[in-house]
């Protein structure tokens, strides 16, 4: 791939960015922020691992779109993150003037590129996104699913006292605490989990799941950064190879599930077009009715986007 954008070169932007870079498949690596020195900053820190580690990839840092130009893939992780006792939500007026200016900027330099958003609140974000690029919704794609998924199978692996790279999960709905865990698309190596785990731990654990975002901002005071980065570079990756890869990512529903218009994580392919197809599972009736809630929070701060 010749040409990723990054904006934002904080905590998240900035580990998507040096992920990206180690993979070694993209030619070029523009990095922005209004904080353009602490963008070439990191740029030119990240480029300098490039002996060490043994990679190619060039990386630049700018305040200045037009450094854009002709982008294959942007990543917007510009925003405010998380302080404690701050829901995904509270950030909603002042993330969307910036995921709005961020697109739009995009917009001017780029003709068809592939948005991955990753500013928060999540699911509203990639809504933002999508509506001010004016781009079809296979190209405006949110990352949650894939964390929130990589969290529940982390908490599943310590409690099971197996490696991480043996547990396949999925996760549905949205980036908040309504997220839908499917124990029944669980398993460890292809064991179905329940088969492993008796159902108070795993509720237990599908719990932390629901909260772990929150967990890590007690902890830091911010929000997380390596899980969230390495998750989006995984986007980016599976979109440069053409992997038709899924995952759990948050898009613009057209009647799947019963929803529409509404953005939302569900099980996706994702390859060189961005989103390839929805994959619609054939959910249980509870199942069904945690989507649906799941949805409904989403669509109320939706609404609250276009009353901005
Ligand atoms: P951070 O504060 O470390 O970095 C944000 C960066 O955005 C800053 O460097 C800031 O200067 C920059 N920025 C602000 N306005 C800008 C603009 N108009 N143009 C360009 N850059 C601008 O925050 P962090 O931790 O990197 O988080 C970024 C966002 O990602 C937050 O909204 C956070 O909630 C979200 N997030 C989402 C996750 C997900 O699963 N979707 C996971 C983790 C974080
Ligand atoms: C996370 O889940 C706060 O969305 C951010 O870590």
């Amino acid at each position: 791939m010749r040409k990723v954008t990054v904006v934002g070169a904080g905590n998240v932007g900035a580990t998507v960015a040096n992920v990206l870079a180690h993979k070694d498949f993209v030619k070029e690596i523009v990095l922005v922020d209004i904080k353009a020195d602490m963008a070439r900053g990191k740029a030119l820190d990240s480029f300098q691992q490039a002996p060490i580690d043994h990679y190619s990839t060039r990386m630049m840092g700018t305040e200045d779109y037009r450094d854009t130009a002709n982008s294959d893939v942007v990543v917007i992780t510009a925003g405010l993150p998380r302080k404690p006792g701050m829901s995904r939500d509270d950030l909603i007026s002042t993330n969307a003037g910036i995921v709005n200016a961020v697109t739009r900027s995009i917009m001017e330099y780029s003709k068809n590129p592939i948005i991955i958003v990753v500013s928060n609140p999540l699911d509203v974000m990639t809504y933002a996104a999508y509506k001010v690029s004016g781009l079809h919704s296979s190209r405006v794609i949110g990352m949650a699913g894939i964390l929130d998924t990589a969290r529940y199978r982390a908490f599943l692996a310590e409690a099971l006292d197996v490696s991480p790279k043996d547990i396949q999960a999925l996760l549905m709905g949205g980036h908040g605490d309504s997220m839908v865990p499917l124990p029944r698309y669980t398993t460890v190596s292809g064991i179905p989990v329940t088969e492993l785990i008796d159902e108070e731990r795993l509720n237990a654990i599908v719990e932390r799941t629901k909260v772990g975002g929150g967990e890590l901002v007690k902890l830091m005071g911010t929000s997380a950064w390596y899980a969230p980065g390495a998750a989006a570079a995984q986007m980016v990756e599976a979109i440069a190879k053409d992997e038709k890869r899924i995952f759990p990512c948050c898009v613009r529903l057209k009647g799947q599930y019963g929803l529409n218009d509404v953005f939302v994580g569900v099980p996706v392919k994702l390859g060189a077009n961005g989103i390839e197809q929805v994959l619609e599972l054939d959910l249980g009736a509870s199942e069904r009715a945690m989507l649906a809630a799941s949805a409904n929070e989403v669509r109320n701060t939706m609404d609250v986007y276009d009353r901005l």
